[in-house]
């Protein structure tokens, strides 16, 4: 078996691959390894046949999606996820084949309702069901502390003690497990009646995970990310450095358009000199009044340089051929000392 772990801060997705059809299954990827999961399978020479998230995920940005459609393989999740996007929908107990791996779906809700580990010869990928020294939180939407204790002391931690096991998230960098060290060793499993243990769970005062709402939405609908939203623009636009348009604008350049997409009074306040104000959000209203030239060239900036980016496109599309973005916004333009108008005023003049 071809098997590699891949970690991105503290998650962990999987592929593993069947050495002699070349067969792969890619288990919780993540949007920001995509290009890691993608250049593997390809150094290895390996194609991957099912994507699989293990349940829905509040704390990290699911690639499954993306990938699944970049791959044409199946998106696979347990029935009850309430994504639209999962094209396999598995039951407790049913396998997923992959070469000459045998995968086996446990459906273990109570970290979320459709919390899956796939248990696979000698090993079980265990999503947020366990992990090392922990067990997944059930305070998040369709978490359930009844269901978890099932799902472990009823199931999970009923395969042989010497399964390795392999976490969908681990904090201390190590790589894995077993059934045998978490039974002897795991804090939360040591309250092995059930009151005991709901009432540990509930008890647990965790913060809500960063991204919480975001990741929910996105990983419940298959929409974009804000990340990915600007990634996507950021690769079909250009970009200007900032020394190269402080270069137009001493060269006195007549066929460049500064067009400055930030609110009327943040542009009022400071802007690079030359620039024209059109407000993102009366981007497309305004257009045709304020660019009647499609051909001419524009290079869009606002305070951060991401809004650019999203106008620059926007652009773009509207047929504006030559829209480029600001690498950097107004901010880093006035931090790297290129002249602002109108001037700041001096301290003298401040006080009237
Ligand atoms: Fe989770």
């Amino acid at each position: 078996m071809i098997f590699e772990q891949f970690a991105a801060g503290g998650c962990r997705s999987y592929i593993a691959a069947c050495e002699s059809s070349r067969a792969a299954v890619l288990i919780d990827p993540e949007i920001s390894l995509v290009d890691r999961y993608l250049g593997f399978a390809s150094q290895q020479g390996v194609h991957i046949r099912y994507v699989v998230d293990t349940h829905t995920h509040a704390d990290h940005f699911s690639a499954s999606r993306d990938l699944g459609r970049m791959l044409s393989a199946p998106v696979v999740m347990h029935r009850l996820s309430p994504t639209p996007h999962a094209d396999l929908r598995l039951d407790d107990g049913d396998m997923l084949i992959v070469g000459e791996l045998r995968l086996k779906a446990l459906h273990t809700p109570g970290h979320t309702r459709d919390s899956l580990c796939l248990a696979m010869d000698d090993r079980v990928f265990t999503g947020d069901t366990l992990l090392i020294g922990g067990t997944g939180r059930t305070d998040l939407p369709s978490g359930d502390p009844h269901a978890l204790y099932e799902s472990l002391f009823e199931k999970l931690l009923k395969l042989p003690a010497e399964t390795l096991v392999f976490p969908a998230h681990e904090y201390k960098g190590r790589s894995h497990t077993t059934i045998g060290a978490e039974i002897a060793d795991n804090p939360r499993l040591q309250k092995a009646e059930r009151a005991a243990f709901v009432e540990m769970m509930e008890q647990l005062d965790l913060a809500a995970p960063t991204h919480l709402t975001e990741a929910l939405r996105t990983n419940m609908t298959g929409g974009k990310s804000v990340t990915q939203l600007l990634a996507e623009a950021s690769a079909r636009v250009p970009f200007m450095s900032l020394a190269e348009l402080n270069a137009r604008i001493g060269g006195n350049s007549r066929d460049l358009v500064i067009l400055d997409v930030r609110e009327k009074d943040a542009f009022e306040a400071g802007r690079i000199p030359g620039a024209r104000h059109l407000a993102r959000g009366q981007l497309e209203l305004r257009v045709n009044a304020e660019l009647p030239d499609p051909t001419v060239r524009i290079v869009t900036c606002c305070e951060f340089g991401k809004i650019s980016t999203l106008a620059a496109a926007t652009l773009r599309d509207l047929g504006f051929g030559r829209a480029v973005a600001l690498d950097g916004g107004v901010r880093a333009w006035r931090e790297a000392g290129y002249a602002i108008e109108p001037p700041a005023p001096a301290d003298g003049a401040r006080a009237v």
